[in-house]
């Protein structure tokens, strides 16, 4: 399969063209970044987008146009953009398109196994360690766990946390995200980390998910790449991809 890849000279780019150039089954054909027209791209079969939200948008409109099938990777994808999406797509009904805010199949499955574990525990927190260099708190993946244990719990009509703190100074409880407690530490050093504790009296489980590199995300992205021409229409999220 011919592989294009916008955004070539970030450090995603740079991470999906080594990986595409490892796998037997891909070739990379095409690399645009910033300011480089986008006809060589043209070659490719399947293109991969980890650029900027700005120029995410006009770029999936770009391989519609041209029947190319697309993989995002870039974030900032609110709901009125997945619905411009979703008319665009049902123009071009033999296109896949992929979006997913996270290609790493540790965290993915980190919250499928938070999804399934979130009603049979009384208490559930997060805790998200980060690089230094992140500029929002929670992280969108702590965000993402936060609202679908939410959901889970509510679902299955789970009462109250116990929680006594009356007096707290600032943050020392952490961010609240749909009622569930979310810690961010923000670590020189680390990439991304996440722990999800579960804990009823006499017992606890931790889901706990460490990317180290940006490799991290790469099987999760040529998952998609291979699964993109196969399945025409939007695809959201690599739990879709991953069959979860
Ligand atoms: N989905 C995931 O799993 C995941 C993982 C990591 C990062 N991201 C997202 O991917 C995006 C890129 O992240 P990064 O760390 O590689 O950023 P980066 O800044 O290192 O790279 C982005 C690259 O895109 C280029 N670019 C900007 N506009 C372009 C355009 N119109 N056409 C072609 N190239 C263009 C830039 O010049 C740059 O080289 C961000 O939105 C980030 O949040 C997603």
């Amino acid at each position: 399969m011919r592989v294009g890849v916008f955004g070539v000279l970030g450090r995603m780019g740079q991470e999906v063209c080594r990986a595409v150039t490892a796998a037997d089954d891909l070739e990379l054909v095409a690399g645009v970044d910033f300011g480089d027209s986008r006809e060589v791209a043209r070659a490719a079969q399947v293109i991969v987008d980890f650029t900027h939200p700005d120029a995410v948008m006009d770029n999936i409109a770009w391989c519609l146009e041209n029947d190319l099938h697309v993989v995002v990777g870039t974030t900032g994808f609110t709901a009125d953009r997945l619905d411009q999406v979703r008319r665009w797509v049902a123009a071009k009904p033999q296109v896949g398109v992929v979006i997913a805010a996270n290609y790493s199949i540790g965290a993915v499955l980190m919250m499928h196994f938070a999804k399934l574990a979130a009603p049979h525990f009384d208490s559930v927190e997060i805790v998200e360690a980060h690089h230094a260099g992140k500029v929002d708190a929670p992280s969108g993946t702590a965000r993402q766990t936060a609202e679908i244990v939410a959901a889970a719990r509510r679902r299955a009509g789970c009462e109250a946390m116990p929680d006594a703190t009356t007096h707290a100074e600032p943050g020392a409880r952490g961010a609240d995200i749909a009622g569930v407690k979310v810690h961010s530490l923000r670590l020189a050093g680390l990439l991304a980390s996440q722990e999800v504790h579960f804990t009823s009296v006499g017992e606890a489980l931790v889901v706990r998910d460490d990317a180290r590199d940006r490799s991290s995300f790469m099987p999760g992205v040529l998952a998609a790449v291979r699964w993109a021409p196969e399945h025409p229409g939007l695809s959201l999220g690599l739990e879709t991809v991953l069959g979860l």
